[in-house]
């Protein structure tokens, strides 16, 4: 790609360049996709992050499945795009070259058509990790349609929010997934949210695990029944730059989780400009990124950026310790992978099960690794280095977020060095400030504050759907005149940035985001809770664990018991991935006069710097943390 960087040299220079120059730089990249009608000159941005208003490249028309497959058809038809492994290891690998997967999309986004999708409408996708997944995002693309994909593990109830939101009135799905040993029911799953969702009008069905589901006559058809109906010629349709491209869910500091909104024209160049630098992709190599397209990671490192780069991207169906810890270097090794990105998770919960696992597979492929998601601790990172690096593959930590788009903060893998624990650099065009709690811009270097950018980036969320004034006041009302991240940072004397945490109320499980609030809100179903308050705590595998204070009309006389009960509730309203790990009873909550939860309070006693609690004098009732500290868990 002619836009990739070639040294560290280059990068200072492109870096120092695109701060003086952000709109030129950007406009030059863009200039390297295909746009049926380029942007007005003029108006390659157009912003404010006091509303916040933000706008690239107005007035360019494109697709961006017309970016990611028509555009390399005549020069790599044949290459394979995307190859996927089954969860069973017995199951056969299923590849798509760049031609196959254009004729797929195209006759998949001819089914939406025949089922009522128009461009602008909202289509969530509940499916597998399977290619028809990728299939189904591109396809809805294709037409215009927005897609929101909701992770798999998600709930019933946690579905039929997200649904409710957006006014979905297409939904996507299989009958079940493979997921390890387990199989989840998607269809039913679906089937009991849709009861509180009169948007939806039409739900397509993929055969997968061949499990027994009801199809509600009307509503209801199958994926294969269907395909055999249409042609694969689908034009594209074409998008303002502007037009909202997808939907995805994450969880805030507050209430139940916003629809972050990204648009086609800026995220396509964001993603596909980041995906070709951060992790130097040669033209012949193939790509393994182990999320799920549930989470944004997938959406623009599984699909979008790989493809836009006409790359072949791996799409693994199972999980990491199935059948067992191999399995990941059994891929790797199978698929001959050159560069793979992972979750620190993963890396610690691989890095637990021993090196036999990792004995005797061949990892020679390797070029480049990364890693994404949360903060990875020098320990995993030196695992990752030695064990399936071999010491000779440059580690990329990539900071970014759900509502970056892409990534932010990163080596440009194998140019300059690295440090563990550090995501180092800023990509270009991106222009970090650490501030204080006040907003004061923190300068030069060995400081620590909180993380904001003070300029957009075309990948940058737009709104939060159906509530601009959410998106503003979660990110643009903090500091003025910023974009704040919700994460602290420390700059080191050399200028490298490491990310240290969220600073906010929201939880970083296994490389999931989970807000307190909703798990808060979630236990206090439970008839006989008062009120309760989750934080989070160090946890050895998974980053964070989460850790419930619980308040009942009065202490439970079986507290397994309640226990049980409130994690079915957890489970049942949001999903499994935000089960608290501990459920302490207590009798109260540190608490000010003016009612606040001291949440720092708690945060020390989960920790178990039970001698470190600070100052309680403030406290309506300083006894309380007593009490709660005799009874930890
Ligand atoms: O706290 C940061 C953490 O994950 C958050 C974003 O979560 P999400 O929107 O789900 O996106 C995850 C995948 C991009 C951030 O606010 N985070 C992400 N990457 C890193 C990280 N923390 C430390 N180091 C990272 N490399």
């Amino acid at each position: 790609m002619n836009y990739q960087i070639q040294s560290f040299a280059e990068y200072e220079e492109v870096y120092k360049y695109s701060l003086e120059n952000p709109e030129a730089f950007w406009a030059k990249i863009a200039g390297y996709y295909k746009w049926s009608c380029l942007w007005r000159e003029d108006k390659v941005l157009d912003w404010n992050f006091n509303e916040p208003n933000i706008k690239w490249f107005e007035g360019g028309k494109l697709n961006i499945t017309e970016n990611c497959l028509d555009r390399h058809l005549e020069t790599l038809g044949n290459k394979k795009a995307i190859i996927w492994e089954p969860n069973d290891t017995n199951e056969a690998t299923r590849t798509f070259t760049y031609k196959q997967l254009h004729e797929e999309v195209c006759r998949f986004a001819n089914l939406l058509k025949n089922n009522g999708a128009q461009k602008g409408d909202r289509i969530c996708i509940y499916m597998p990790m399977v290619p028809e997944l990728a299939i189904a995002v591109l396809a809805c693309a294709r037409i215009g349609a927005i897609h929101s994909v909701v992770f798999g593990g998600f709930s019933a109830a946690s579905i039929s929010d997200r649904i409710q939101d957006a006014q979905c009135n297409i939904v996507i799905t299989a009958d079940g997934a493979f997921r390890g040993a387990k199989q989840i029911p998607l269809k039913s799953i679906i089937d009991e949210a849709l009861v509180s969702c009169s948007s939806v009008k039409k739900v397509i069905v993929l055969e997968r695990t061949k499990g027994d589901i009801e199809m509600k006559p009307d509503r209801d058809v199958w994926w294969h029944d269907e395909i055999v109906k249409v042609t694969a010629d689908c034009q594209a349709e074409l998008m303002d730059a502007e037009d909202l491209l997808f939907i995805l869910y994450t969880s805030g500091s507050t209430g139940k989780p916003k629809g972050v909104v990204h648009t086609c024209g800026g995220y396509m160049v964001y993603v596909g400009y980041t995906f070709v630098n951060v992790f130097q992709y040669q033209p012949n190599e193939i790509f393994f990124c182990t999320a799920d397209i549930g989470w944004v990671t997938g959406h623009s490192y599984i699909i979008y950026g790989p493809l836009l780069n006409g790359a072949t991207t791996l799409m693994f169906e199972g999980i990491p310790n199935y059948p067992d810890a191999g399995r990941l270097w059994d891929i790797v090794a199978k698929h001959r992978v050159n560069i793979l990105y992972t979750a620190p998770t993963a890396i610690r919960s691989l890095m637990q099960s021993g090196l036999d696992f990792i004995k005797g597979k061949d990892l020679t492929t390797l070029t480049k690794l990364g890693s994404v998601g949360e903060p990875i601790n020098e320990e995993a990172w030196s695992w990752y280095h030695e064990h399936i690096g071999r010491s000779r593959c440059p580690i990329a930590d990539t900071w970014w977020q759900t509502e970056t788009g892409g990534i932010m903060i990163s080596p440009i893998v194998g140019l300059g060095v690295t440090k563990p624990g550090y995501a180092m650099f800023p990509l270009p065009g991106i222009q970090l400030v650490i501030v204080d709690d006040q907003g004061q811009e923190i300068k030069g270097n060995n400081v620590n504050g909180n993380l904001c950018i003070k300029f957009p980036w075309p990948g940058m969320l737009r709104t939060t759907y159906g509530d601009h004034e959410r998106c503003r006041l979660n990110y643009f009302s903090t500091y003025p005149n910023f974009y704040f991240t919700g994460d602290g940072c420390l700059r080191d004397s050399d200028g490298h940035y490491r990310i240290t945490g969220r600073v906010d109320d929201v939880l970083n499980v296994s490389g999931h985001r989970i807000g307190t609030a909703e798990v808060e809100n979630a236990i206090d179903m439970h008839p006989d809770v008062i009120e309760t308050a989750v934080v989070g705590y160090p946890h050895a595998i998974k980053g964070q664990g989460i850790y419930a204070f619980v308040i009942c009309k009065q202490l439970p006389k079986d507290e397994v018991n309640t226990r049980n009960e409130i994690l079915k509730i957890v489970i049942k309203e949001i999903g499994a991935i935000a089960k608290p790990d501990k459920i302490q009873f207590v009798n109260g909550l540190p608490k000010t006069r003016s009612g606040k939860i001291m949440r720092r309070i708690l945060r020390k006693i989960a920790e178990g710097e039970l001698d470190n609690i600070g100052d309680v004098t403030t406290l309506l009732d300083p006894e309380v943390v007593q009490d709660i500290k005799r009874r930890r868990l």
